[in-house]
């Protein structure tokens, strides 16, 4: 039988829609969600990134500013920058697009950033609430992911979930996720002998690695719940996933398409993240 296809244009919407209704609440209070945006260099993929992300929350009335800069831009101003908008009340959540250039140490900018600001999810703070079971901004991919589980009503407790790919920002916080909803995890990467022998026994495959048909039929368990994460060009050059789709669509129980799969859930969460902030600044003042 043929897998049903997950529809992430279609959750991300349904999400939307709920925010809105969260912001015109707080804009009932007074209160405008707001999300700074500093990008650096000329990076293009970045520059379409913070494009996508500035029209998202502009569809929402999300207020956002961007912050425009050289590649020259030094790590001190930049630092400057991020501790300015830490001051400023009408700024919830501070995105540094990465990479920044090399002279930028990322670690530095991101330690940085506010906590309480943090909608990315990439702070030392967010993380160590994230791994601890914490309420805290969840990286966006991630938490894109187990909202689209949720919304499919796909059980997680007790399953066995395969991680493919441990990057800071997708594989790892995925991983600690599930854990937290008390899956089983098991992650996978590049130095992992026999993968497929892991992903044969997964529930749920999360591939986040960036390699074209990396997971063939072969590869999975009839039923299993396959999430692709992956962005990358076929031969032809047409966008895909980590999954080779048309094979696996027939052995999978459900199955997330490239593009239309998780990729719209990441902005939405970024959303979520900056709503979520507001809220919790108000409620804050409030006490
Ligand atoms: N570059 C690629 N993905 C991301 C992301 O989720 N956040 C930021 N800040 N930069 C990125």
């Amino acid at each position: 039988m043929s897998a049903s296809i997950i529809d992430g244009k279609l959750i991300a919407d349904h999400y939307r829609q709920q925010l809105k209704t969260q912001i015109q609440q707080l804009k009932e209070q007074g209160v405008v969600p707001g999300l700074a945006v500093i990008l650096v260099g000329d990076n293009h993929a970045s520059h379409s990134y913070v494009k996508m992300k500035r029209k998202a929350c502009s569809n929402l009335g999300i207020h956002s500013e961007l912050y425009l800069y050289e590649s020259t831009l030094t790590q001190e101003e930049l630092l400057g920058k991020i501790r300015e908008l830490n001051e400023q009340d009408h700024i919830h959540g501070i995105l540094v697009q990465l990479p920044l250039p090399e002279h930028i140490n990322p670690i530095t900018v991101i330690e940085t950033i506010s906590p309480s600001k943090d909608v990315d999810g990439f702070h030392p703070v967010s993380i160590g609430k994230m791994v601890t079971n914490q309420d805290t901004f969840y990286s966006c991919t991630p938490l894109g992911v187990m909202k689209m589980l949720e919304y499919e009503n796909i059980p997680v407790e007790g399953k066995h979930v395969v991680i493919l790919g441990r990057s800071n920002i997708v594989g790892k916080p995925a991983g600690h996720l599930f854990l937290n909803r008390n899956a089983t995890v098991t992650y996978c990467h590049s130095k992992t002998d026999n993968m497929s022998s892991f992903t044969q026994q997964a529930d749920i495959i999360v591939s986040a690695v960036g390699k074209a048909n990396l997971i063939g039929a072969r590869d999975i368990k009839p039923g299993a719940v396959i999430i692709d994460v992956g962005m990358n060009r076929n031969e032809d050059g047409k966008l895909c996933g980590d999954v080779n789709f048309e094979e696996v669509k027939e052995k999978a129980g459900k199955i997330t398409p490239v593009p239309g799969g998780v990729g719209p859930m990441t902005i939405t969460m970024l959303l979520y993240n900056t709503v979520k902030s507001a809220e919790w600044a108000h409620r804050n003042r409030q006490n």
